[in-house]
């Protein structure tokens, strides 16, 4: 018996990366999934892949419509939507002085604008049904300074905060909103010129747990979020991330 058996999902951003695990993961604990992504042909890729367990959909996060659609489809295919999972996000490194206001908005629109969308779009169904799981992808960004992403930190702060207002709002008709904090997890996401002369090996060396992280792992917190075996937790935090904010290393203190 699968963990979410029964139940039908929305996932954002998904034809790669962490949302293409927490698809496939649903899939295999049972869910059928409807997900999107600007990446059409990746996305479809996924969808043969899976034999049909799940669809994709073309969806452009910023665009109303698009939420409109994919949320209108998914209920006349499978008749409900249980679950959402706000995953897409893009990442701009740049320092504030060489920062255009059409790289900060990208951002902010994708980021911050998409997971307000995507939340809104499934709140009516979720209402009427009076149940439902709302999970936001933020970022250890959603708590503390990440040098040279101040769109990227402020986008990830807003998703931590309008999770909090969602589970108030929404707590009473039996549906949970809780945000999911990731710490460095291997995608095409790290894959930015900018971080191309980072040693990968040693980058996460100050960890408790000195390693980068799997799109698996996320996978795994999303499927405990996503199942009644978290029917306790709303407006949450939930961090995977090696440890990162434990807090600074000491250089020479400790250790081996
Ligand atoms: N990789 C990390 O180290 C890390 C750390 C913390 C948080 N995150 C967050 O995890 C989430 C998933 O990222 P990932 O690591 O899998 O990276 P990724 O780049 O592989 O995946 C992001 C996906 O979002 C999609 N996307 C971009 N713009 C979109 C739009 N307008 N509409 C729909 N989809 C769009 C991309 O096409 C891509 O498939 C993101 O929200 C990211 O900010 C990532």
């Amino acid at each position: 018996m699968g963990r979410l058996d029964g139940k039908v999902a929305i996932v954002s951003g998904a034809a790669r990366g962490q949302g293409e695990a927490e698809v496939r993961m649903f899939v295999h604990e049972g869910a059928q999934v409807v997900f999107g992504d600007v990446l059409d042909d990746r996305g479809e890729k996924v969808a043969a892949d899976l034999g049909g367990a799940a669809v994709y959909q073309h969806l452009d996060v910023t665009q109303e419509g698009d939420w409109d659609a994919i949320a209108a489809s998914t209920i006349d295919r499978f008749g409900r939507v249980d679950i959402l999972i706000n995953n897409a996000g893009i990442l701009r490194v740049r320092m504030l002085d060489g920062h255009t206001l059409d790289d900060y908005m990208e951002v902010i629109n994708i980021n911050q604008v998409g997971c307000f969308l995507g939340m809104r779009a499934v709140t009516a169904s979720m209402k009427e049904q009076r149940s439902g799981v709302i999970i936001n992808t933020s970022s250890t960004s959603g708590f503390v300074g990440t040098l040279g992403l101040v769109a990227y930190t402020a986008s990830k702060f807003a998703v931590r905060g309008m999770t909090k207002v969602a589970a108030m709002e929404l707590g009473h008709f039996g549906i949970r909103v809780n945000s999911v904090h990731p710490g460095g997890i291997a995608t095409e996401m790290l894959n930015q010129p900018e971080f191309a002369g980072l040693d990968q090996g040693n980058a996460y060396g100050g960890q408790p747990i000195p390693r980068i992280g799997t799109p698996d792992e996320v996978a795994k917190m999303m499927v405990f979020l996503a199942s009644d075996d978290s029917s306790f937790s709303t407006g949450s935090e939930f961090i995977i991330d090696g440890g990162y904010m434990t807090g600074p290393v000491i250089a020479g203190l400790g250790g081996d």
